[in-house]
C-alpha cells in the first residue's frame, strides 16, 4: 500500500533532520520538506535541501517567501504599528502563519493527509502553526513529533540521529534558541534565563554593540504611500528591499535591541532578546507620519485596536475573522498615510527629525503664535465654559458636602 504523506516545515537543523527521519521510521510516512526563505540566517538553500534528502526526504521544497512576507504580513504588521506588550514586534509570530499557508499549499498539491512542525509543547509557535493550519484547512492532521516523543535533551536526539542513520551536526550545539527573518532576531535559553544576566555580546549579529557604532549620525528620508514604505532617500523600492537597506544601516547604528520579559500563551514569563532594527525604524516612522495624517479620533481608537492587533497575531490568530476585521479598519486608516518622514541614527538612537505630508493636517496658521495666527483665541472662552460645565456642577453641589467621589 502507498504510504500516507507528511509535509515538514523543514530548517535544516537537528531537531527538524530527527523530526523528518522519525515521521519516516516511527509513523512509516513518506515526507516532504518545506524550507521557507524569509530573510533568515542560513548557511546556503540548496545545502538544507541537500541535508533534507539525506536523511530520507521524498522532496524538499524552498520556497522564496520575502516579498510575500513583506507585501502581506509586514505590510499589516506595520499598519498597525504591532507590538506585542508594547515591546516586541512580532517577528515569529508574524512567519509562522506565512509558513503555515505554504505547508498547507504544498500538502494540497500533494496529496498529504499530514502536516508537521518541530515545535515543543511549551512555546508559542506550535499555537501559531496550528492555529493557522486548522484556519486554513480543519481537515489536514497536525504531528508535533517534538511533543510525542521521549527524547529531552540534545544528546538524547543525538544518539537517535546516529541509531537511525541521520547525519549529525559537528557544530557544537549554539548555546541560544534563536528565530530569525527580515524583521528581526529572536535569541532565548542559555545564560539568558537568568533574567539578572546581561546579553552576552555575543548573542547579536544583525546590530552593533554600541561602543562599535559610527560617531557620525546617519540622516536618511523614508517615503511612505498608503502606509507602506516606499523609497529610501528618494530611491524607489520594494518593501522587502526597504527593509534589506534598513537593516544594514540601523544595525550598524546599533539600533534596535530589546530586552524584555513577555508573557507567553502558555502562562510561561520567559526572558527573550530581540534585535529588529529595520521593523522598529519602520515603525517609529510610520508612526510620527500617522501622528501628522490621522484624525485625532481615528488615531485614537487605531491606538486602542493596535494592541490588540498585536496580541491577536501573538496568539496565532492570523487567519481569524477578528484579525481580518482589523486589517480592514488598519487598512482603511492608510489611505492617506503618504509622506516623508525624515530620521536620524546615532549611537543605538533613533530621533524623528522631520515629516511632510500632502494629506497633512498639520495647519500652520492653527498651530503659530506668530502673526499669522488663524485660531480664534475667544472661541476658547465659549469651549472651555462648556467642557467644564459637567465638573462646574459637580463641583457646586458637593461644595459643604462629605466628599465620597472626589478630592
Ligand atoms: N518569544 C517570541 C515569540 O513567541 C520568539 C519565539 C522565538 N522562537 C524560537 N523558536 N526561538 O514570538
Amino acid at each position: 500500500m502507498a504510504k500516507d504523506t507528511c509535509v515538514l516545515a523543514y530548517s535544516g537543523g537537528l531537531d527538524t533532520s530527527v523530526c523528518l527521519r522519525w515521521l519516516m521510521d516511527e509513523k512509516g510516512l513518506d515526507v516532504i520538506c518545506v524550507v521557507g526563505e524569509v530573510g533568515q540566517e542560513h548557511e546556503g538553500l540548496e545545502e538544507i535541501r541537500e541535508r533534507a534528502l539525506a536523511v530520507g526526504a521524498k522532496d524538499c521544497i524552498i520556497a522564496d517567501m520575502r516579498e510575500d512576507f513583506a507585501n502581506n504580513y509586514l505590510s499589516k504588521a506595520l499598519a498597525a504599528n504591532a507590538m506585542f506588550e508594547n515591546k516586541y514586534p512580532l517577528l515569529s509570530a508574524l512567519s509562522r502563519p506565512l509558513i503555515s499557508k505554504y505547508l498547507v499549499d504544498v500538502a494540497h498539491a500533494n496529496g498529504a493527509k499530514y502536516v508537521a512542525h518541530g515545535c515543543t509543547g511549551k512555546g508559542n509557535d506550535q499555537v501559531r502553526f496550528e492555529t493557522s493550519i486548522r484556519a486554513l484547512d480543519p481537515t489536514l492532521e497536525i504531528i508535533a513529533p517534538v511533543r510525542e516523543w521521549h527524547m529531552h535533551t540534545r544528546d538524547e536526539e543525538m544518539e537517535w540521529a546516529k541509531a537511525h542513520g541521520v547525519p549529525v551536526p559537528t557544530t557544537k550545539k549554539k548555546p541560544y534558541s534563536i528565530d530569525d527573518n527580515m524583521w528581526g532576531r529572536a535569541i532565548e535559553c542559555g545564560v539568558l534565563e537568568n533574567p539578572m544576566n546581561r546579553p552576552p555580546l555575543d548573542i547579536y549579529t544583525m546590530t552593533r554593540d554600541i561602543a562599535d557604532t559610527p560617531d557620525e549620525a546617519r540622516e536618511l528620508t523614508i517615503t511612505f504611500k498608503g502606509g507602506m514604505p516606499v523609497a529610501i532617500d528618494g530611491q524607489e523600492m520594494s518593501m522587502h528591499e526597504v527593509i534589506v537597506e534598513l537593516n544594514k544601516i540601523a544595525g550598524e547604528h546599533g539600533y534596535g535591541r530589546i530586552d524584555m520579559i513577555e508573557n507567553r500563551m502558555v502562562g510561561v514569563k520567559s526572558r527573550e532578546c530581540y534585535e529588529c532594527p529595520a521593523g522598529l525604524a519602520l515603525i517609529a516612522a510610520h508612526r510620527a507620519l500617522e501622528d501628522m495624517c490621522l484624525e485625532r479620533e481615528v488615531l485614537r481608537y487605531k491606538l486602542h485596536m493596535e494592541h490588540d492587533w498585536a496580541i491577536n497575531v501573538y496568539n496565532g490568530q492570523w487567519f481569524s475573522p477578528l484579525k481580518h476585521a482589523m486589517d480592514t479598519f488598519m487598512a482603511t486608516t492608510q489611505q492617506c498615510v503618504t509622506g516623508n518622514v525624515r530620521i536620524k541614527f546615532h549611537k543605538g538612537n533613533l530621533i524623528v527629525t522631520g515629516r511632510e505630508s500632502d494629506y497633512s493636517l498639520y495647519d500652520y496658521g492653527l498651530a503659530t503664535y506668530d502673526a499669522a495666527d488663524t485660531f480664534d483665541h475667544k472661541a476658547a472662552k465659549g469651549f472651555i465654559d462648556l467642557y467644564s460645565l459637567s465638573l462646574r456642577t459637580w463641583a457646586a453641589n458637593r461644595a459643604g458636602k462629605e466628599a465620597t467621589d472626589g478630592e
